[in-house]
């Protein structure tokens, strides 16, 4: 254990500290969420964040390869010899000239920063390889978590990796697309598909994990959001080191939000960035908890005497209501995020807004960004289509730079994709358009053709 780093109580009114190997994730004295923390003065740091380029010439350690652990020094909880990675954050931040024109940005100012690359298809890695370190440091033999699937499927793909702890995943029956599922399975984790939602399942895995003493992965373990720190220094990296004027990225469970709030406090408060981008948190409107809180009911993290009233009311209403969340973009159909008073805490840091965007902004800038040549999955897309409204807004200027985070891959939700491309109504009927999406403007239809030579060529040339 390292005697610098430990866990503490968010609340400033109470700032209990915590040992660094409790893993109950909760103030003991006030309930609230937790921080890993860290004795920065007794630590060593570099002058400058361009002073991380000299790791990329020690490739090859374990360590220095992989895009999270090579900023270990901005998240010292783990001593080497603990450390977990399977080569995760090799992840790119590419500028998106087509997108940018679809969102009306000016050329050259859109990047997006693609975690589909991760060995698990999504930014889950960049967090489940600081959880699963932790866990090893805390003698763990069984982890778990409810999910949407990317979480489950970044935790079966360490669990089957290393041979170190047994994954026990919790999913909402039907709530999860193939891609996702699939990778559980095949990872050999145990399964359990509950008969509800999200918000369910994670409700569940809490008492469960608490009960059976099993490691909980899910975003309310704060290790989990040290990992995800590294997403933004990898975004900072490509820009060489100039922040961007804002950072656009979906809206869940509220664990990335958080992540990238805590890493620019931090690196502002080391003295190694002068000025944080801004924030925009996109939900999806079937999914839009942080929106209504943030933008109609001005909830506010207000230096820690947020009112925690406005939140129960308005899921005391949910309840009432019997509202269950409900969007195409699976990954993010979540109505009670864990991490609310992290994601205000974020948004006074940084400054920012909330937006939500329906199922289809979502699937039109889902094509949008497939046909620029990145394939994301519906949930990633909802910042691209949040952006869009953000600068037909005025919120967001053409001549900024932004960054929208693309969190999974495009393969993890096939059928969203299909059923958008295809001319099959019945098909596009059912998946989409019982979620009110209407058209699919930038569909690429497959071509049918006879099983005739030349009819296919007559094809090829009237189409390519
Ligand atoms: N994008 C994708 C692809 C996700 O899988 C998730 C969350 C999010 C965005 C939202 O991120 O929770 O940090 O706000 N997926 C979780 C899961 C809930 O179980 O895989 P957040």
């Amino acid at each position: 254990m390292r005697e610098w780093a430990f866990q503490r109580c968010i609340m400033p009114q109470c700032r209990a500290t915590v040992d660094l190997g409790e893993t109950t994730f909760r103030c003991p004295r006030c309930g609230s969420l937790l921080d890993v923390d860290y004795e920065w003065e007794r630590l060593p740091l570099p002058q400058s964040l361009s002073a991380w380029e000299g790791a990329w010439s020690r490739r090859r350690e374990p360590l220095d390869f992989s895009g999270v652990w090579r900023f270990r020094a901005l998240f010292p909880f783990a001593s080497e010899g603990h450390v977990v990675t399977i080569g995760e954050g090799q992840t790119l931040c590419l500028r998106s000239d087509p997108v940018a024109t679809y969102v009306g940005l000016r050329p050259g100012r859109l990047y997006l920063q693609y975690e589909g690359l991760n060995p698990s298809g999504s930014f889950k890695d960049n967090g489940m390889t600081a959880a699963f370190t932790h866990a090893r440091m805390t003698g763990a033999k069984r982890a778990a978590c409810a999910s949407t699937g990317n979480t489950s499927a970044s935790l079966a793909l360490y669990c089957a990796a290393s041979g170190l702890m047994r994954g026990i995943i919790f999913i909402g029956s039907g709530k999860i697309s193939y891609g996702k599922l699939s990778q559980a399975l095949e990872h050999g984790a145990l399964t359990i598909q509950i008969a509800g939602d999200f918000d369910d399942a994670l409700r569940q895995v809490q008492e469960i994990a608490r009960q059976l003493g099993i490691y909980l992965v899910n975003s309310i373990n704060p290790f989990r959001l040290e990992g995800q720190k590294t997403i933004m220094y990898r975004v900072l990296e490509s820009l060489h080191w100039q922040p961007p004027d804002w950072i656009v990225v979906p809206g869940g469970n509220l664990g990335n939000v958080s992540s990238f709030g805590k890493a620019f406090g931090e690196l502002q408060q080391l003295s190694l960035l002068s000025r944080p981008p801004r924030l925009a948190v996109i939900n999806a409107q079937g999914a839009n908890t942080f929106y209504e809180l943030y933008e109609r009911r001005g909830l506010r993290w207000n230096g820690g005497r947020y009112d925690p009233q406005v939140i129960q009311i308005y899921l005391k209403e949910l309840d009432a209501a019997a509202r269950r969340a409900d969007t195409l973009a699976s990954a993010i159909e979540i109505h009670r995020p864990v991490n609310l008073p992290k994601a205000l805490r974020a948004l006074e840091i940084c400054g920012g807004v909330v937006r939500e965007v329906s199922d289809q902004e979502i699937l039109d800038a889902k094509a949008q960004v497939g046909a620029g040549g990145l394939g994301c999955e519906p949930a990633s897309a909802a910042t691209v289509a949040g952006l869009r409204r953000l600068v037909a807004e005025g919120v967001i200027q053409p001549e900024e730079t932004v960054v929208c985070i693309l969190t999974g891959h495009v393969l993890k939700d096939p059928d969203a994709t299909v059923a958008y491309h295809t001319d099959d109504r019945a098909l596009f009927d059912q998946k989409l358009g019982r979620r009110g999406v209407k058209r699919a403007t930038y569909a690429n239809r497959a071509v049918q053709v006879p099983n005739d030579l030349a009819e296919i060529i007559k094809a090829i040339e009237l189409y390519a």
